[in-house]
């Protein structure tokens, strides 16, 4: 796929129908933020709040992922952020008050959305990936690939930047409340590791977007595709 604007892109995929999400999502949810920016963040998918108002990360795990990235040095308003699938995939709750629940996306799906994803990768051609939760990290590393084994750590990528894989924000929601404060700060630790790559890169002689070598201090994972 040839770059094209990031702008020319999310107009393309607001028509997308390379699966059936499309048909019971309110909207495409293309990415935000800007060509150019150091770093690349992919969540799952849009979540309900994200599908009514058409923008990625805006609700409950938005404002989580907001937060730790506050505290990890980062500027969300520099960064790109989008998701591996770009419909919202839901079932409706039985009985009064229904309430839409997220479902996981399935292979089939990722992989008919995977061309958005590597299109915005190489539009924003940012230094360091960041994937939020197995769902982006499996897009991008294959199926075999387990945060759980290298979380925090830039591996080396197929798309030029090395990625850092870290949990879903949601993830840390959804967990024991106990557990929230040290879960955050683990995920935090990995956004900065994210941070640290990305200035590595910068100082290192690579150039950005290109398929030279990856950064200092990328391994390749295991289960690279
Ligand atoms: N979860 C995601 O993975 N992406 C969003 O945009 C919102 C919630």
């Amino acid at each position: 796929m040839s770059t094209r604007s990031l702008n020319k892109l999310r107009v393309e995929a607001a028509t997308c129908r390379a699966c059936p999400l499309w048909e019971r999502a309110t909207q495409t949810v293309f990415g935000e933020g800007k060509a150019g920016a150091e770093l690349l963040l992919v969540g799952e998918q849009p979540g309900d709040q994200e599908d009514r108002q058409g923008h990625p990360f805006v609700g409950p795990a938005g404002h989580l992922l907001e937060t730790a990235l506050e505290r990890a040095g980062i500027d969300r308003a520099a960064t790109y952020v989008t998701n591996a699938v770009k419909h919202f995939k839901w079932v409706a709750t039985e009985g009064r008050g229904k309430r839409r629940i997220h479902q996981k996306p399935n292979t089939t799906e990722v992989r008919a959305c995977q061309p958005w994803l590597l299109a915005e990768i190489e539009a924003v051609g940012p230094r360091v990936i960041v994937c939020l939760g197995a769902t982006a990290a499996q897009s991008l590393l294959g199926s075999a690939f387990r945060v759980t084994q290298h979380r925090g750590k830039p591996v080396a990528s197929p798309y030029g930047p090395p990625i850092v894989a870290t949990v879903h924000p949601a993830s840390i929601l959804r967990g024991d409340p106990e557990q929230r404060e040290a879960d955050l700060a683990l995920f935090i630790r990995d956004l900065e590791a994210a941070r640290l790559a990305a200035a590595e890169a910068t100082s290192s002689p690579a150039r950005r977007g290109s398929s030279s070598p990856p950064a200092r201090g990328a391994r390749a994972p295991a289960a690279n595709r």
